[in-house]
């Protein structure tokens, strides 16, 4: 059999490397740490990590030790699981769920049996990506959008329509273009799935409104009556919410519960070292998930799963929560206080409402991408940013915009913040010439 010549080719990739492995390149955020991890001094506003101070020590250890002293409960845990995860953590999720979303028990779609728990959120994404994508397939993304993801798309060999953004969200109307221009050249039945990051997105920290869902909702709608297709829902920021109020899922308006799939996240609200993810899938592709999940590692790490679960079977998750966003509030706006005070006019700042990241739009024409003269004069004073055009899909039908950061508060102090805020103003005086 002859072997087709694979899409990205590199002198190293060897001929036995799968099509989908040839596809798979460096992911930036390797470049981005080897950065950081070569000069202590730096001041890293980039890394999605989160807080050190407010990680949930206390918690852990007082249910590691109720796990434990109990040999019956510490044998339970430090057995396998099962595939689809724990049920009586998918029990605590889903209930969690429906109270955020206020749709009552028995909504449609709103079922133990639909929900699974998974190696991180993005062990789901990746799982979606395999059981929805064969190459030369479409997906719809928001403009700018989440890389990891986009690693996975490339991955699959997708073509990535993006949609741009407002301080509202994904756009309805520009979506709505987007599908008609897709029904008209006939390419309507290859869309697979609309992915949305709906609460502060990565990386612009944008929520999507009330209003802006149900326009999104019926616009999807319409378009999903001609030619099926899934929404992904990525919730990961939903709990780090420090301004205003929670709004429900683009889920809970998916009337038949046949098209949304919501996937949330332990690793955000409280411990990414656990890495435990969830997900509440249509029943059509409950099974595909766990069959794709069963061949990959046939259950999530089971003892992560034991403690969450005692976790959330009392006040210590959300207590915990509510701890996490106080902490965070004070750092998101310390983070934008500083950017107004110490940014040059003409640098856009979204301000988020929640999440961990700040996005910057600089002057049109200022470059801020890895080779660019402002990303090393930041490195010079000593702070680091992630580069606006990671976060556009490599062949997307938008081009990548130049001229953007993304800011993470996670990881630092307010001072820390403040200082690192400092030092990146001066880079980008320094490059307009101001
Ligand atoms: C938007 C988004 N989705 C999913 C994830 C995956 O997180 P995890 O696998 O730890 O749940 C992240 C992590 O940064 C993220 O930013």
């Amino acid at each position: 059999v002859k072997r087709s010549r694979p899409e990205v080719v590199t002198e190293e990739i060897e001929i036995l490397l799968s099509e989908r492995a040839a596809r798979t390149g460096e992911p930036p955020i390797n470049y981005m740490m080897e950065k950081a991890l070569g000069n202590p001094d730096l001041i890293s506003l980039a890394a999605g990590f989160v807080d050190y101070a407010t990680l949930p020590v206390k918690e852990v250890s007082q249910v590691v030790t109720e796990i434990l002293s109990d040999p019956e409960a510490g044998r339970a845990a430090l057995q396998y699981g099962t595939t689809q995860g724990l049920e009586s953590l998918r029990k605590k999720v889903l209930k969690r769920l429906i109270d955020a979303d206020g749709v009552g028990r028995g909504a449609a779609g709103y079922d133990t049996a639909h929900t699974l728990v998974t190696t991180g959120s993005q062990q789901l994404l990746y799982l979606l990506s395999e059981v929805l994508l064969d190459a030369g397939d479409i997906a719809i993304l928001e403009h700018p959008s989440y890389w990891v993801f986009m690693g996975a798309l490339r991955t699959s060999g997708v073509r990535c329509v993006t949609v741009p953004l407002d301080e509202q969200g994904m756009r309805a109307d520009l979506l709505e273009e987007k599908l008609a221009a897709l029904e008209r050249s006939g390419d309507l039945p290859r869309l697979k799935l609309i992915y949305t990051m709906s609460y502060y997105q990565n990386p612009t920290g944008t929520l999507i409104s009330d209003e802006r869902r149900s326009e999104l909702m019926k616009v999807m709608k319409a378009y999903s009556r001609k030619a099926p297709f899934y929404v992904i829902e990525d919730a990961a920021y939903r709990e780090l919410r420090y301004h205003g109020k929670d709004i429900a899922s683009l889920k809970s308006r998916d009337a038949d519960g046949k098209m949304v799939c919501y996937l949330g996240t332990f690793s955000k609200p409280f411990s990414p070292g656990l890495k435990t993810g969830y997900g509440l899938l249509p029943e059509s592709l409950v099974g595909p998930v766990l069959r794709f999940k069963g061949n990959h590692d046939f259950g999530s790490t089971n003892f992560a799963q034991h403690v969450i679960d005692r976790v959330m079977g009392t006040a210590l998750f959300e207590n915990h929560v509510q701890e996490l966003c106080d902490a965070y509030r004070v750092k998101c706006d310390a983070t934008v206080k500083a950017l107004e005070k110490y940014m040059p006019a003409g640098v856009q700042i979204m301000h988020p409402l929640g999440g961990l990241y700040v996005w910057l739009t600089l002057p049109e024409g200022v470059e801020t991408g890895p080779d660019s003269a402002l990303f090393e004069a930041a490195l010079q004073s000593g702070v680091l940013y992630v580069p606006g055009e990671f976060f556009y899909p490599v062949e997307g039908d938008i081009p990548a915009e130049r001229n953007q950061m993304r800011l993470s508060f996670g990881v630092g102090s307010p001072e820390r913040i403040r200082e690192g805020i400092q030092r990146l103003s001066g880079a980008v005086r320094q490059v307009c010439g101001q």
